[in-house]
């Protein structure tokens, strides 16, 4: 099990992800005032709460994880929020599941660890309102980033590193979010975001926060990082710096619950 700090990693990789990614909330997402969203593996919240805001206080946000840890961070940072909650639960089982609760369900980077994901689009389809949708960002393969680090950092774990992530092609998901009702508006690629980090240990927690651990930063030594560092720019500041490659592209998927009416 994560301890709250490893939880803490995951918002390590600051300024340019979030900044990329409420630019994908007001393009994509369109949260409108008074809307009800799920995001769904919310993670630390950070997102959840910045949807909050959109959505004003005559709509609510629910962030659900089924880390803990995660969860513990994300409701002790935004306790203050009237309109935000947190919840354990996941794509297998979240509040309001059967009943036709929400406007949007936002899922940023959680469908590729996601095993079953025909249940995902089921429960997804069935927890939305009528003409209600889903807006998900998700990875087709591993960027070049996590490549190099799994390689030159912990090549002995390089099995159960690749074995957690559960990848399925575009053409795939377009295939299974169709069959469970969905009609999709927008399927495409965009780039990977630009990962920033302040320090070797940012680094190595950031590996092992989103590997729940299972990367292993004992074995990330110095001598190993400065191999790392070599393909990465740091500015002469210390700061580690890792622009996604060409060919590290992300999934966007927004698809609609048809309004039968
Ligand atoms: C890369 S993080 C993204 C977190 C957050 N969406 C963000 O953008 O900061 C992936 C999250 O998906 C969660 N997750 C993994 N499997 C899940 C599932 N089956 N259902 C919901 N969330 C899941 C993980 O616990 C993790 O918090």
């Amino acid at each position: 099990m994560l301890s709250d700090k490893s939880a803490e990693g995951s918002q390590q990789n600051s300024t340019p992800i979030r900044e990329k990614v409420k630019q994908f909330v007001q393009n994509e997402v369109k949260p409108c005032k008074g809307d009800v969203i799920l995001d769904l593996g919310c993670g630390t919240g950070a997102v959840s709460a910045y949807l909050a805001e959109l959505v004003g206080q005559e709509g609510k946000v629910l962030g659900v994880d089924p880390d803990k840890q995660r969860l513990k961070v994300a409701q002790e940072s935004y306790k203050g929020i009237k309109n935000l909650s947190f919840v354990e639960g996941s794509t297998s089982n979240f509040p309001g599941m059967d009943s036709g609760t929400y406007d949007i369900i936002y899922s940023y980077g959680v469908l590729h660890w996601v095993q079953n994901k025909e249940e995902a689009f089921t429960n997804m389809f069935r927890g939305l309102k009528p003409a209600g949708k889903i807006a998900a960002v998700y990875g087709e393969h591993l960027p070049t980033f996590f490549v190099r680090g799994f390689r030159e950092l912990n090549a002995e774990n390089w099995d159960r590193l690749l074995d957690m992530f559960k990848f399925k092609s575009m053409a795939e998901i377009e295939r299974i979010c169709a069959a469970a009702g969905f009609s999709i508006l927008k399927s495409c690629h965009i780039q990977s975001p630009l990962l920033e980090f302040e320090s070797a240990d940012h680094l190595r927690s950031f590996f092992w926060s989103a590997t729940n651990g299972v990367f292993d930063r004992q074995l990330a030594t110095d001598t190993r990082l400065a191999r790392f560092y070599d393909l990465y720019s740091t500015e002469g500041s210390g700061k580690i710096r890792c622009p996604p490659e060409e060919n590290d592209l992300v999934s966007v998927l927004i698809a609609v619950k048809p309004d039968k009416a």
